[in-house]
């Protein structure tokens, strides 16, 4: 582990921690198909389709804030492109927490990355119900969109206004409230379907078991599911993502200890209890699909390189190997119970990199290769290469090369060559995923476009930023009519 307090790296001039943590505020209102103005650049002709967003939307009520913007309640925004023309729709997840909360405007539920019930530790020890909050991902399927929460059931929205229909069993697949993955894969290769959603759940505890499953996810019986299959592991799991190729699923479980002590007490959230253990070694687990080659076989546990993951880019087969692209932390970055996630100092928290994991199926091990060095998060490939060799990944990036700090670049990443290519909103804008969406004319991998919801720090306010994904050029800008804080996951929708 690297001693992080000893990175003064970034030029402390190159952004202002005010124009970032400017971002974490309320959203103001909702709004219906809201026609969005061009501040920069040209509309793109022809273009069909919906851009889904979801992030914590509510960050302080009654005067008190949330410990960490990941305890917010999620609010979807939805840019509609009818021939170009964009409209915003946006909406707060009607989860039944919120609306208790709303009621009275005052948290009466505790955060699982630390926020507190007002009254101190008295008010909060032994209360070990949580809010589903529905902030992480949305995405569509079947008929229904979904506004997504790992530790929870699934919130479905109505698709043409956003309204909550409700927590959602998926007819009857879920039992009531059960854990379903924020990050489901779309898989548009496989034999099975022309659209898969495969995703899974975990249910944790001395022993974890991930439920897999497969939804098919286009034509008649969109939204049915076609495979699920249930794998039990040895010790607590804490599972944020993983990857798919043609015939796996590769989950990381990090070296990581769950001492729930200070939460039961009162003292702190679920998730300021995870803390790396440097005597455990972490593990792939590599579940085979039951729609490919290794149907019906036992999962294979490999020992995985150290460190910690939270979002993986890509994988794919070669030969008797799966290559696995993620973001690597040095360490597990926890906001500690006496600091404010509005103030921290990114030199005291480990940035990601863009590391490359070599797993050997026959000889059950690993390696570990860094592709860069820069900090990034929230990688992404072509949608069509999902699960298949990938020459390009975009991802949010620092602006510097070295060190922590916000992110304010979107940078294309030749996973070849290693050749980049950066465009940056900074000193002043602050990006989040961007999501890419290939050209329809084209197969050409890196045609296409890049959708990234801005933070605009100088006039305190959202952009809508579209880049072309081949030489990142800026081909139009939007201001959006709502502030929207800096936001988690979203998907495309044609
Ligand atoms: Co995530």
């Amino acid at each position: 582990m690297t001693n992080l307090q000893d990175k003064k790296v970034y030029d402390i001039e190159s952004f202002n921690k005010e124009d970032w943590s400017s971002a974490y505020k309320n959203v103001e209102k909702e709004l219906t198909k809201e026609p969005l103005k061009i501040s920069r650049g040209k509309s793109i002709k022809n273009l069909n389709g919906t851009l889904l967003r979801n992030g914590p939307g509510i960050l302080e009520r009654g005067g008190q804030w949330v410990h960490h913007p990941f305890d917010g309640d999620g609010m979807i925004t939805s840019i509609k492109f009818e021939n170009g023309k964009p409209f915003l729709t946006n909406r707060f997840v009607k989860t039944k927490g919120y609306l208790e909360e709303e009621k009275i405007n005052k948290f009466i539920y505790r955060g699982v990355f630390g926020t507190q019930k007002n009254g101190g530790i008295l008010n909060n020890v032994l209360d070990l119900k949580f809010k589903n909050i529905a902030n992480t991902h949305v995405v569509k399927l079947g008929d229904e969109v979904l506004a997504l929460w790992e530790a929870a059931g699934p919130h479905a929205l109505n698709p043409d206004n956003l309204d909550t229909i409700g927590l959602t069993t998926l007819n009857g697949v879920l039992s009531p409230n059960e854990a379903f993955s924020a990050h489901p894969k779309i898989d548009l290769n496989s034999k099975t379907s022309s659209e898969l959603l495969v995703t899974f759940g975990v249910q944790t505890g001395p022993k974890s078991t991930i439920r897999l499953m497969e939804f098919n996810n286009a034509g008649e019986n969109s939204g049915e599911l076609l495979i699920d299959r249930k794998d039990t592991f040895n010790g607590f799991a804490f599972l944020h993502d993983f990857a798919i190729t043609t015939n796996w699923a590769i989950f990381l479980q990090n070296a990581i200890d769950f001492n729930p002590l200070p939460f039961v007490m009162g003292q702190k959230g679920a998730a300021q209890c995870l803390k790396s253990n440097p005597n455990k070694k972490a593990k792939f687990f590599i579940i085979p699909r039951e729609s490919g080659l290794f149907r019906g076989q036992p999962p294979l546990i490999i020992d995985a390189p150290e460190g910690f993951v939270f979002h993986h880019v890509n994988a794919y087969e070669k030969d008797c190997k799966i290559i696995l692209d993620s973001i690597f932390y040095d360490d597990f970055p926890s906001v500690g119970p006496d600091e404010n996630f509005r103030n921290i100092d990114f030199d005291k928290y480990p940035e990601g990199k863009l590391k490359r994991s070599t797993i050997n199926l026959k000889s059950k091990t690993s390696e570990l290769e860094t592709i860069s060095e820069q900090c990034c998060e929230f990688g992404v490939v072509n949608p069509k290469n999902l699960g298949l060799p990938a020459t390009f990944s975009w991802m949010a990036s620092t602006s510097q090369k070295q060190g922590n700090a916000p992110l304010q670049a979107i940078k294309k990443i030749n996973l070849i060559s290693k050749e980049e290519l950066s465009w940056s909103a900074g000193p002043s804008g602050f990006v989040s995923e961007p999501i890419m969406v290939p050209s329809e004319k084209s197969s050409e991998e890196d045609d296409g476009f890049l959708f990234i919801i801005l933070w605009n720090g100088k006039r305190r306010g959202s952009d809508l930023v579209i880049l072309d994904a081949k030489d990142l050029k800026e081909l139009a800008v939007y201001e959006l009519p709502i502030s929207i804080p800096h936001g988690l996951h979203g998907s495309w929708v044609n």
